[in-house]
């Protein structure tokens, strides 16, 4: 599929069993048009996180567009990982990819990135999404793109009641996304 984006186009191999194979995703799209807004004044060596980074186009368009960044994908589907490595490495990006259970307990994200699985289910989402926002550098921010017809406000509002300010930064064809920062304290 070929990924295009202001100065930028690029094509990124993808197969059977991942997420989104024939395009890329119109909610990926959506959120990639927030990239740069998302990655301005990051620090270099900034920790970037793609949370269920499938073949890798948020990975890979953040590697390009913050080449300073230290990217991490993260996914449990094996053929997501290696078709994300393998569009990484042919683009001559450095992006580590990794499973979910490789995740150093100890790491922490300036900007966390994602399109997250929602068809996992309300409990795993919430439990997957509670390990990510609490691993949020103090001022780092996670940028997540969701359908309204799959919960983006209901999420949005449980994300609050946790203590996270949440901003929907954009709402377009039915997506919304959603910037979120770690919980205050004393929430
Ligand atoms: C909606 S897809 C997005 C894929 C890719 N980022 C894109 O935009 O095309 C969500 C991805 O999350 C992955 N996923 C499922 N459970 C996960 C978990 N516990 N941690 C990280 N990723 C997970 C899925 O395998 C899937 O690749």
């Amino acid at each position: 599929v070929r990924l295009e984006l202001p100065g930028l186009d690029v094509e990124l191999a993808t197969d059977r069993g991942v997420f989104s194979p024939e395009r890329i995703d119109p909610g990926t799209r959506i959120l990639l048009g927030e990239l740069d807004a998302a990655l301005s004044g990051l620090d270099e060596g900034a920790v970037v996180v793609d949370v269920g980074c499938g073949y890798g186009p948020i990975a890979c368009a953040v590697a390009l567009r913050h080449p300073g960044a230290r990217v991490v994908a993260v996914d449990p589907n094996p053929r997501a990982r290696a078709l994300c490595a393998a569009n990484a490495a042919r683009l001559g990006l450095e992006v580590r990819v990794v499973a979910p259970e490789e995740v150093d307990d100890g790491l922490r994200a300036a900007v966390v990135v994602s399109n997250p699985p929602i068809r996992v289910g309300k409990a795993a989402l919430q439990e997957l999404l509670a390990t990510w926002l609490d691993r949020l550098e103090p001022h780092g921010r996670a940028y997540l793109v969701v359908a309204r017809h799959k919960g983006s406000d209901s999420l949005a509002a449980w994300m609050s009641g946790r203590g996270h300010p949440v901003r929907r930064v954009r709402s377009r064809k039915g997506y919304r996304v959603l910037e979120v920062g770690p919980a205050l304290s004393g929430s």
